[in-house]
């Protein structure tokens, strides 16, 4: 999936200098400490709580099977920041990816998400896919900001669609991007390539 890209990949950000590479079998402990050191009530737009080791060897079975590609933002040697194309291409949905991402609190704000989300998009554009869907609690206001700013617009709102650990729910919203229709729309302006990467 990573062919057309080539890692690892330096960038520089307002949290200095950032490297970004491919997630390996070899990073599970750094993840997740990565994992553990987020708050929980930024985790609840995962499918499973990625704080716990289960849920760690999971994920890495899933990258060695190819079904699951991860980037990780690197500074200093510490991970900062995970990025997460998720596709199934023997479900209905082929064409489609779903997009995860979270960064350290203490380097948000600085724009290692937005490098990150950037070349999570690169990936699955790439990959060939046609649509792409990302998921958040409605309060992740920086997070809908991110990816309205990439072009996602809100297609779906779940109400009390997961449960935190009090046990209070929350509604989640689902942003897609349909990249093949841009694609599509750019070309007939004349101006194929604007989201190519
Ligand atoms: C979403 C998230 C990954 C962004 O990471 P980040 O490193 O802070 O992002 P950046 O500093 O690159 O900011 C990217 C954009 O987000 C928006 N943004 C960032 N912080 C914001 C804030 N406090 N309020 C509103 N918008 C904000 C802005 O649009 C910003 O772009 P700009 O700086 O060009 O204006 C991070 O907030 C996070 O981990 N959130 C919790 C997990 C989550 O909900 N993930 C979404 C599921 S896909």
């Amino acid at each position: 999936m990573s062919e057309q890209r080539s890692y690892p990949r330096h960038v520089s950000t307002d949290a200095g200098d950032i490297e970004i590479r491919l997630m390996s079998p070899a990073d599970e402990a750094a993840v997740l400490a990565f994992g553990k050191g987020l708050p929980t009530h930024d985790l609840l737009f995962l499918p499973r709580n990625i704080s716990q080791p289960k849920v760690l060897s999971a994920w890495v079975k899933e990258i060695e099977r190819g079904a699951i590609t991860s980037l990780l933002a690197v500074k200093d040697g510490r991970v900062v920041g995970c990025g997460t194309l998720v596709r199934d291409p023997h479900s209905w949905s082929p064409h489609v990816g779903e997009i995860r991402m979270v960064v350290s609190l203490d380097v948000r704000g600085k724009g290692v998400g937005r490098a990150l989300s950037q070349e999570t998009f690169a990936l699955a554009l790439g990959a060939g896919l046609e649509k792409l869907s990302v998921q958040m609690t409605v309060d992740q206001q920086a997070a809908i900001a991110l990816f309205e700013s990439l072009g996602f617009k809100a297609e779906a709102l779940l109400r009390d669609h997961v449960r935190d650990v009090d046990g209070r729910t929350h509604d989640i919203v689902v942003l897609g991007h349909n990249v093949a229709q841009v694609q599509a729309q750019m070309e007939a302006y004349g101006l194929p390539g604007a989201v190519q990467h």
